[in-house]
């Protein structure tokens, strides 16, 4: 069966529930599920940009008006964070993709774009030359040696942002960061094996490399499955804006291994390197990210090579409708059970995360043919 007429009865389920959800949970940033109920975070929260690009992708398909409305209250929100600046980090990418540029892409608002470049300002702000790397996070004294000149690979996702803002502006300022950065990612990230690590440390005043840590994987020698899941998708999109053959070759590394790693359900563990896999908890949120770097990497691989990646994306978006799939439990806002966000530190264990929901819904849209416009 064709991908477009298998994944029809997931596209109506995701058409329906978001529908729904709109309706009860509109202009608050809906983050984790508890009790079959989204609990919102707030305007600055790195999740923040999901729920309305998740409303943009489907007022695309259906022209509803209250997701367009919704998605455009959520962003107006954002603008007083964007405006005091000192709360944003390197996740700036996230969130004005898919709020203020897929506002701008979709509808040609300029107040979008105004503020679309505002965020890529910032971020390229956040470019520590000696290093090459986009700094992550803010300060913060509970690590040692602090924070101040790591990066991690989650940040591969922000740099779309950066590409934009070049072609947007006929400068190459900000592509030249975002190449600098996706080119530290694949030395100090990507190992030769495709594992990735998370977090990589630099002097922020030499520029020498300093170690690399587990963040939110297992340990700084494990693979932690969502990072891989950045890696595949970033660095397919960096492929795509740069045409560069090593981040094509980095992006298949990443995601053969994946596969490879890959269980019989399509449904990673949160760490593909656990000591003791049996009985710890998945991350769906991870599988449907790699379904949509998978989809983006087969547009680029010509051949068999490309039709196996869009395969074994169609693959793992069926396995999360069938296993994680919430199409058959009215009560529960999230659409996919089972993501993972951070099990180090404890949090956001085996729930719905609004980021899982995102990515699965843009992989599902993409792969069946429906109206869809890369916002990334
Ligand atoms: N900060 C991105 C992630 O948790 O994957």
């Amino acid at each position: 069966m064709p991908p477009e007429d298998r994944l029809g009865p997931i596209v109506e389920f995701i058409e329906r529930k978001t529908l729904k959800n709109v309706c009860s949970i509109g202009s608050k940033f809906p983050f984790l599920s508890a009790g079959g109920a989204y609990q919102a975070s707030s305007p600055s929260a790195w999740t923040a940009g999901f729920w309305p690009g998740l409303l943009w992708l489907i007022h695309q398909q259906t022209g509803d008006p209250l997701c367009r409305e919704t998605a455009e209250a959520c962003e107006l929100q954002q603008d007083e964070v964007l405006q005091q600046f000192v709360e944003l980090d390197h996740d700036m990418g996230f969130i004005w993709t898919l709020t203020s540029l897929a506002s701008y892409k979709l509808t040609g608002n300029s107040e979008s774009r105004r503020r679309a470049l505002a965020a890529a300002s910032h971020l390229a702000g956040r470019f520590n030359l000696k290093a090459g790397i986009i700094r992550a996070q803010n300060d913060r004294t509970d690590i040692p040696g602090g924070n101040i000149g790591i990066t991690i690979m989650d940040c591969l996702m922000n740099l779309p942002l950066l590409y934009w803002a070049s072609a947007a502006t006929d400068d190459p300022r900000f592509r030249h960061i975002a190449e600098a950065h996706t080119d530290s990612a694949l030395e100090r990230l990507v190992r030769p094996d495709g594992s990735t690590a998370h977090v990589a440390r630099f002097d922020p005043w030499s520029g020498q490399f300093l170690e690399v840590r587990g963040g939110q994987g297992y340990g700084a020698d494990s693979a932690w499955s969502r990072g891989a899941a950045w890696a595949i998708y970033g660095l397919a999109l960096g492929y795509s804006y740069t045409g560069r053959p090593d981040y094509l070759e980095g992006a298949r590394r990443v995601a053969d291994f994946f596969l490879a790693q890959l269980p019989a359900s399509r449904i990673p563990g949160w760490d593909f390197r656990l000591p003791d896999p049996a009985g710890q908890p998945w991350d769906s949120s991870a599988a449907a990210i790699a379904a949509g770097g998978l989809i983006e990497l087969a547009v680029h691989v010509p051949g068999a090579e490309g039709l196996a990646y869009q395969q074994a994306a169609a693959d793992i978006l069926q396995a999360l409708y069938e296993i994680c799939g919430t199409q058959r439990d009215d009560g529960e806002q999230g659409l996919l059970l089972h993501a993972t966000g951070n099990y180090p530190a404890g949090k956001q264990v085996d729930v719905p995360l609004i980021y899982g929901d995102y990515f699965f819904a843009e992989a599902v849209l993409r792969l069946a043919g429906r109206p869809f416009l890369r916002f990334w």
